[in-house]
This record gives structure tokens, C-alpha cells and sequence, in this order.
């Protein structure tokens, strides 16, 4: 009787072991994307809002323009492995939108890095203003303004141990006002 139970026991227990072994690891977080903004709330730190570097940022956006921005950690933590970094950005208005599908994906609305893009500490990506342009022949006519944007970046430099510890965490925000 006790031997009848053990088989099926031992076969269950068998079975489970193999599921944990073969579960796939989290299609998302980590290494391989953001899960949130909040960095610091696995990443302990050390803070290092100024290593954020976001160029080709206009003074003021025109409603219903798309620009390019490049952002750059600069950061002198060196990896010891293949992670250097990751980020993510978000806009309050107005699209994020991929353009290296490689290294950049979007994530739960979050413009965040790929596992490759964890290999390198600058990415390129672009963002629609809101608003619209207006038909060309009603470019006479002044358009409505489009609101503040604020965009929000968060960034970790990374030290390449497959860890959340000993990374650099970044944080940058800025309001971009319509041009008109
Ligand atoms: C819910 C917890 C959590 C949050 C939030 C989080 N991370 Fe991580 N992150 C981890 C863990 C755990 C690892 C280690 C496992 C791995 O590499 O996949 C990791 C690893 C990384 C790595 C590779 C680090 C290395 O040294 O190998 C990068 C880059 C990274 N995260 C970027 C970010 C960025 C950028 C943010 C915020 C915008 C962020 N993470 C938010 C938990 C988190």
C-alpha cells in the first residue's frame, strides 16, 4: 500500500521539478527591459541623476513633429560583463516611437532597452509631438498650442554581474512647451 502511494508522489514531485527547470525566465524586467520606472526600488543605487545625457532636445516643440533623441549614459562604472546599461522614457503626451528594433522596444507604454540594448549606454529613439500640424493649405492659420510634455527618463549604468546591486541609477525630467 505505501509503495502504490509513493509512485504517484514521487512521479508528481518529478513532474513539478521538471516545470520549475523548464520555465521559461520572465519575458520582461531586468536585464532584457524595465519592468517600471522605479529603479531604486530594486537597484539600491548608488544616485546619479547628472549621468543622463539626452540630446537633440528642441527649446520648444511645433504640435505634430517627430524628433529624434539620443540618450547617453556617462558613466565611468565599468562592467564586468556583457550588461553596460539600461533606461527607460516616457512622455506625459504625444507617441514614443522605435526606431532601432534591435536594441529598443515598448514595454507596458514604456520606451525601454532590449537584452541587446542592455550591451551598450546609448540608444536612439523618437517621440511625436501632440497636436497637429495642419493641412498645408491652411498653413496661414495658426494652430492650436499643444500642452507642457513633460518627458521622464530613468537609467541604470550597469556593473555586468547579472544583479540589481552595484549599479549606477540616473533620473532626468524636462517640460517641453508648444512653439506656439
Ligand atoms: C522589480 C525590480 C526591478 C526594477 C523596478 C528594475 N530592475 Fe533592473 N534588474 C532587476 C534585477 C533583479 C536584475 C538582475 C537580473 C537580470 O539581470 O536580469 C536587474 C538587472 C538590470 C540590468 C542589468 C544589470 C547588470 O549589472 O547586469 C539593467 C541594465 C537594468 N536592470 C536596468 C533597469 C532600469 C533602467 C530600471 C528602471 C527604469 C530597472 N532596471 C528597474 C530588478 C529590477
Amino acid at each position: 500500500m505505501l509503495k502504490k502511494m509513493l509512485l504517484p508522489c514521487t512521479l508528481a514531485a518529478t513532474v513539478a521539478m521538471g516545470a520549475t527547470l523548464q520555465a521559461p525566465p520572465p519575458a520582461h524586467g531586468f536585464a532584457n527591459s524595465a519592468p517600471s520606472f522605479q529603479c531604486m526600488s530594486c537597484h539600491p543605487g548608488p544616485m546619479q541623476p547628472e549621468m543622463i545625457k539626452l540630446s537633440n532636445l528642441p527649446d520648444s516643440y511645433r504640435p505634430g513633429q517627430t524628433y529624434t533623441f539620443t540618450l547617453k549614459l556617462d558613466s565611468t562604472l565599468e562592467s564586468l560583463g556583457e550588461q553596460q546599461g539600461g533606461f527607460a522614457i516616457q512622455a506625459s503626451s504625444g507617441t514614443m516611437i522605435i526606431e532601432d528594433r534591435t536594441h529598443t522596444q515598448i514595454v507596458d507604454g514604456i520606451l525601454t532597452h532590449t537584452l541587446e540594448g542592455s550591451h551598450r549606454r546609448s540608444w536612439s529613439f523618437s517621440w511625436q509631438a501632440p497636436g497637429e500640424s495642419g493641412p498645408w493649405w491652411q498653413f496661414w492659420r495658426r494652430p492650436e498650442p499643444g500642452p507642457d510634455v513633460s518627458i521622464t527618463v530613468m537609467a541604470v549604468a550597469a556593473n555586468g554581474d547579472y544583479s540589481a546591486i552595484g549599479d549606477e541609477i540616473g533620473a532626468a525630467g524636462v517640460t517641453l512647451k508648444s512653439d506656439r
